[in-house]
């Protein structure tokens, strides 16, 4: 096994700095760009009042209780940014990425409310979300910060596009289109920052792997409840499984090659592979196949909300 896989230290602070360089130079080229969302962008009373797809209402409901506290998952961001020296995330959460994140919230739960969802109930379970305690990443490096949020902006961003599939009414259908195109940004920015910070400190690809292998969605501790009708819509909305696993498969091999791709396998564990994720990684013969589709089945199980 190679040593940078089995044996390194939590990201070396003393090498952010060519890091941070080179992320506030992609930031400069971005954030002033950036424009926000708000509620005045769209026509609300152009919005068919009710919503005849009672999966489609929930779902919506469960995303704009998801979005509804990005306070909690920013705070570990920022601890794992001002841990370990890396200055450009903290300038990405609070001049980009939390003003965005909070704004879905907000815009979701409009569109639920209008789509027939009582205020009461939504509003009561957005208070139930913001006082649970929120344990991912609570002890994250900047780099597993960044693994983590590359691979959750990642399947949030293409689960909004999954309910594109489904939703009909155009207001909807533009807040949709409109932050899952922010969604893909977020997932950019992490990405690169997370292939940055591994040309500086390649000792710390282990993290890479123990981030895919302990790797589960926001929702399941945010809206545990909701969360567990995720894998019927889903399937219902035409969510493509095989397509998030490729992606993130050729993400993970850019960061860590074939050998990390097949040591977050092994650090998952070895079972049965799911039928539905072989198809997609068959170009990955050389690794030890049972144990690559067995993480993959488990990512895939993951974004769709299955618990393990
Ligand atoms: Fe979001
Ligand atoms: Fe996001």
């Amino acid at each position: 096994m190679p040593e940078r896989l089995r044996n390194s230290p939590e990201t070396v602070a003393s090498n952010m700095n060519p890091v941070n360089d080179k992320m506030n130079r992609l930031l400069d080229k971005y954030l002033p760009k950036r424009k926000p969302l708000s509620l005045e962008d769209y026509d609300w009373d152009a919005m068919n009042s009710e919503l005849t797809n009672p999966d489609l209402l929930k779902c919506l409901r469960f995303v704009a209780e998801v979005e509804s506290n990005p306070q909690a998952p920013a705070k570990n961001l920022l601890k794992a940014a001002d841990e370990n020296g890396a200055t450009w995330k903290r300038r990405f959460v609070e001049d980009g990425w939390l003003h965005e994140e909070s704004m879905h919230g907000v815009l979701l739960r409009e569109c639920a409310i209008r789509s027939g969802t009582p205020q009461e109930l939504i509003d009561e379970e957005i208070e139930q979300v913001r006082a649970r305690e929120f344990t991912i990443g609570e002890n994250y490096s900047s780099l597993k910060a960044d693994v983590y949020g590359w691979m959750q902006e990642a399947t949030t961003w293409r689960f909004y596009q999954a309910m594109l599939n489904e939703a009909k009414d155009p207001v909807l259908r533009q807040v949709l289109i409109d932050i899952a195109k922010q969604e893909n940004f977020h997932r950019h920015v992490y990405f690169e920052g997370a292939k940055t910070t591994l040309e500086h400190n390649p000792d710390a690809a282990k993290e890479v792997v123990d981030t895919v292998a302990e790797f589960i969605m926001p929702g399941q501790i945010m809206a545990p409840d909701l969360q567990q009708e995720a894998p019927r819509w889903a399937k219902k909305f035409n969510f493509s499984t095989r397509q998030l696993m490729r992606e993130q498969a050729s993400g993970l091999i850019e960061l860590i090659g074939h050998e990390g791709l097949g040591e977050s396998a092994i650090a998952y564990g070895v079972n049965n592979a799911p039928w539905y994720i072989k198809g997609p990684l068959a170009p990955l013969k050389k690794l030890d196949n049972a144990r690559v589709y067995h993480l993959f089945g488990k990512l895939a199980d993951s974004a769709v909300g299955k618990k393990k």
